[in-house]
């Protein structure tokens, strides 16, 4: 099909045609994929969740500039006040961060959006988008404050390979909804999105954030680049609901779409979130190759697998690695995993003990 055709067929679709006299939108028109109701009215509302995450994220509006990067340009400049092994940490954090932020916002953009046929998602992913740019704005705000090499940086994704592997990761699990002729509809075409959406919400967002969010919070509890550590928490305020915002998308569509969640769907998504954890423990260990600011790789390869397992429950499926406790309870006290409360926590917890998932409307 040409670019002229593709593009044709697309305003004649159902999303872009405004019929005259069509009967008004009711709850059970609306659907999260393959919605051929009018995307332009946000009410009724069939999804108060998202909704309410949308107003939620607006209620956490902040900027990076209003952090002062005072206390932590003079710790960095002074010759005792990092260490070596502390600047690669940092550097590696934002050299990972600085694009990964933008690499997520290009997927909700480009990819994501497109396929999330219903209003009231697209508000929140709308708001998403912002705070994937402010969080690229703080790290390249942290960068110039600290007059890193912006080069160095930014290119660390093709040049350092722990950071690469975990970036090389995402993009093919990206590829096929950025692409212009990508339409879901058949059950193929749906897997490769709810896949796709799996990845970026439990693995990218979910998991691969946590080592350098760790790392540089950690910093920042023993009073040093206090001002990065600050933005860190926002930041990983912003993420921790994107996370949730993922788990119900997630858990919705399956719900609206059980025939998609097969027994050789569930064990690919087993692989593609393991696959996630080796990456990021060997990012752990590449950037912890000795103990540091009392931890060190192994008790981070706990802390990755514990967080796997959350996200494992999180969308109905068992945890896939022996449970233990949290090694780091000081990072549940500033991240507070038990506030990370999603619409389907308790639906997926009895899912777990053998009920099996339902959808009230
Ligand atoms: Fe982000
Ligand atoms: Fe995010």
């Amino acid at each position: 099909m040409s670019i002229a055709e593709t593009i044709e067929r697309t305003m004649q679709s159902e999303q872009f045609a405004i019929k005259m006299g069509e009967g008004r939108v009711v709850v059970s028109d609306k659907k999260m994929i393959n919605c051929r109701s009018d995307l332009n009215q946000l009410v009724p509302f069939k999804y108060p969740w998202a909704w309410e995450k949308y107003k939620n994220a607006c209620a956490n509006t902040w900027m990076p500039e209003e952090i002062s990067m005072l206390k932590d340009v003079e710790l960095w400049k002074s010759p005792n006040g990092i260490t070596p092994d502390e600047r690669v940490i940092i550097e590696r954090s934002l050299g990972f961060f600085a694009t990964a932020d933008s690499l997520v916002g290009n997927n909700v953009v480009l990819a994501i959006y497109r396929h999330i046929t219903n209003p009231e998602c697209r508000q929140y992913l709308l708001r998403q988008a912002f705070e994937e740019s402010l969080h690229t704005h703080s790290y390249q705000y942290i960068i110039q404050s600290l007059g890193i090499d912006e080069g160095y940086i930014f290119n660390m994704y093709r040049e350092i390979p722990s950071v690469h592997a975990k970036a090389a990761y995402a993009l093919p699990l990206t590829q096929a909804l950025a692409n212009p002729y990508f339409t879901t509809g058949t059950p193929e075409a749906d897997q490769i999105l709810l896949r796709d959406l799996i990845a970026f919400y439990m693995v990218f967002e979910g998991l691969f954030f946590y080592v350098g969010f760790a790392q540089l919070l950690s910093m920042g509890r023993r009073n040093k680049m206090v001002g990065t550590a600050e933005q860190i928490q926002y930041i990983l305020r912003d993420e921790s609901m994107h996370v949730n915002f993922g788990v119900d998308m997630i858990n919705q569509i399956r719900i609206e779409n059980p025939h998609l969640w097969t027994k050789k769907f569930e064990e690919e998504i087993i692989k593609i979130i393991c696959d996630g954890v080796e990456l990021e423990c060997a990012y752990a260990r590449d950037t912890m190759p000795r103990g540091i600011l009392g931890m060190n790789a192994e008790v981070f390869e706990d802390y990755v697998k514990f967080i796997a397992n959350r996200r494992f429950m999180q969308i109905g499926i068992e945890p896939q690695y022996p449970q233990k406790a949290n090694p780091f309870p000081w990072m549940s006290e500033i991240i507070d995993l038990k506030k990370e409360k999603n619409f389907f926590e308790t639906r997926v917890t009895e899912y777990q003990v053998g009920g099996t998932l339902s959808w009230d409307e």
